[in-house]
C-alpha cells in the first residue's frame, strides 16, 4: 500500500451571465444552428464587467473545501491561463480571500490541459511528503482575451471554475490519483496564442496592434491534434492503470467540441454515452473544463461513487495530459453550480 493523493472534495461554479448563441449571432455573423452543429454548445457563462478567473477560482475553492469538510489546506495550485494581472500569479490571493493563511500557491499555465497539469503537480507535493491536503482549481476567464468580432472563438469559448481537494491517503482507497500521462509539443505553440503581451513582443519596443493582443486558434489542425493526442493519452494512462478500455464507465475529457468528444470515442471504440459532456450549456471552459465536467456529472447522476474514470485533457502549447481514479463517495451538494440568481448574490465575497 503507497501513499497517494485521493480526491476528497470536489466544487464548481460558473459566473451567472449567460450568453445564448442568439445573442451572439445578433452581433456576429454565425447562427445557433451552425454553433450547435459545429460545436454541440447551445450557451455559455460570461464573467461581468470588473469580475476575473480569480473571482471563478475563489467560488470554485470555496465549493471544494466544503465538500472536503475543511477550513485550511498545506497548499494551493491554480491551473489557468487568463490569470487577473499578467504578474503576479494569482493563487496567492486566491488562497488570501479563502482564509488559508501564508501556504504556498502557485499558477501553472497549460491553457486547456492546465487542470491535468495541476492534478499532477498537487499529487506530487502529496506523494513527496509536502503536503497533506492541496486544493486544486482550475479556473479561466477566456471571454476577456477574446476578439470581439471574430466568429471562430467568440462562440466556443465560456467562463467559469473547478476544484477538488486533494488529501494524502493509500494508493488502494477510493478517489487515489494514478496512471499519470502527460506530453508537450512545442513545434505547435503557434496553433493557440495571444501573440501579443508577452516578453517576445515587448522587448521590440513597438506598441503592440490591438488584434495581436486577443486570442486566436488554427481550428481545424487543433482539433485533429486534440482527437490524436487525448486519444493516445488515454490509452497510456489505461495501460499504465493495469485497466483495460471496455472497463472504463466515465471518460472526462476536455469539452473543446462536442464532435472531438465523439470522435475520441469512435477512435478508442467506446460508446459515446460513457463520455461525459456538459458542453451544450458550458462552452469550452478551458482549465475549468474537466473539473466543471465533474461537479456537473456528479450533479446529473451520471457519475457515480465506483465509477472507473479517466480524465484527460488537451490544449495550447501543444499540451496533453491523462489521469485515473475510481470515483470517491463526495459531499455532492456542493458541487452544483448555482443557477444565475443565486450566483448573483456571491459573485465577490472574500
Ligand atoms: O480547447 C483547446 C483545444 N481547442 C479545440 O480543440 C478546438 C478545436 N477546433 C474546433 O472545435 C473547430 O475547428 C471549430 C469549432 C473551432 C471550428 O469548426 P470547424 O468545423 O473546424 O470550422 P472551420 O474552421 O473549418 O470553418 C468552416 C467554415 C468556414 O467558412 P468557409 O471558409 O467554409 O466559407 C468558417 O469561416 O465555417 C466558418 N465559420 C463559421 N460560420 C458560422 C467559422 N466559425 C463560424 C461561426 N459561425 N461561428
Amino acid at each position: 500500500m503507497e501513499r497517494a493523493a485521493v480526491v476528497a472534495g470536489l466544487g464548481g461554479w460558473v459566473p451567472p451571465t449567460v450568453v445564448s448563441n442568439d445573442q451572439l449571432a445578433e452581433v456576429l455573423d454565425t447562427s445557433d444552428e451552425w454553433i450547435r452543429r459545429r460545436t454541440g454548445i447551445r450557451e455559455r457563462r460570461w464573467v461581468s464587467p470588473g469580475q476575473s478567473t480569480g473571482d471563478l477560482a475563489v467560488e470554485a475553492g470555496r465549493r471544494a473545501l466544503a465538500s472536503a469538510g475543511l477550513e485550511g489546506v498545506d497548499a494551493v495550485v491554480l491551473a489557468t491561463s487568463s490569470p487577473d494581472r499578467h504578474c503576479p500569479a494569482t493563487a496567492p490571493e486566491v488562497a488570501t480571500r479563502l482564509g488559508l493563511g501564508p501556504v504556498p500557491a502557485f499558477d501553472v499555465a497549460a491553457v486547456c490541459t492546465g487542470f491535468v497539469y495541476a492534478l499532477a503537480t498537487g499529487a506530487g507535493l502529496v506523494a513527496l511528503g509536502a503536503a497533506e491536503t492541496v486544493l486544486v482549481v482550475g479556473a479561466d476567464a477566456f471571454s476577456t482575451l477574446l476578439a470581439p468580432d471574430d466568429r471562430s472563438t467568440r462562440v466556443i469559448f465560456g467562463d467559469g471554475g473547478g476544484a477538488v481537494v486533494l488529501r494524502a491517503g493509500s494508493s488502494t482507497e477510493p478517489g487515489a490519483l494514478t496512471g499519470l500521462n502527460l506530453g508537450s509539443d512545442g513545434s505547435l505553440s503557434d496553433l493557440i496564442e495571444v501573440p501579443a503581451g508577452g516578453s517576445r513582443q515587448r522587448s521590440t519596443g513597438v506598441p503592440a496592434k490591438t488584434e495581436d493582443t486577443y486570442f486566436t486558434m488554427q481550428g481545424q489542425t487543433v482539433y485533429a491534434q486534440a482527437v490524436r493526442r487525448m486519444a493516445e493519452s488515454v490509452q497510456e494512462t489505461v495501460e499504465r492503470t493495469g485497466w483495460n478500455l471496455a472497463e472504463i464507465d466515465s471518460f472526462v475529457l476536455h469539452q473543446a467540441n462536442a464532435r472531438i468528444l465523439a470522435a475520441v470515442a469512435r477512435r478508442l471504440g467506446r460508446p459515446p454515452e460513457r463520455f461525459l459532456s456538459n458542453i451544450e450549456t458550458r462552452g469550452n471552459t478551458v482549465a475549468a473544463s474537466i473539473p466543471l465536467a465533474l461537479a456537473d456529472g456528479v450533479a446529473s447522476g451520471e457519475l457515480r461513487p465506483g465509477h472507473k474514470v479517466v480524465l484527460a485533457g488537451f490544449g495550447g502549447g501543444l499540451t496533453w495530459g491523462s489521469m485515473a481514479l475510481v470515483w470517491p463517495r463526495l459531499a455532492a451538494h456542493r458541487t452544483v453550480s448555482p443557477e444565475p440568481a443565486a450566483a448573483a448574490t456571491e459573485v465577490g465575497m472574500p
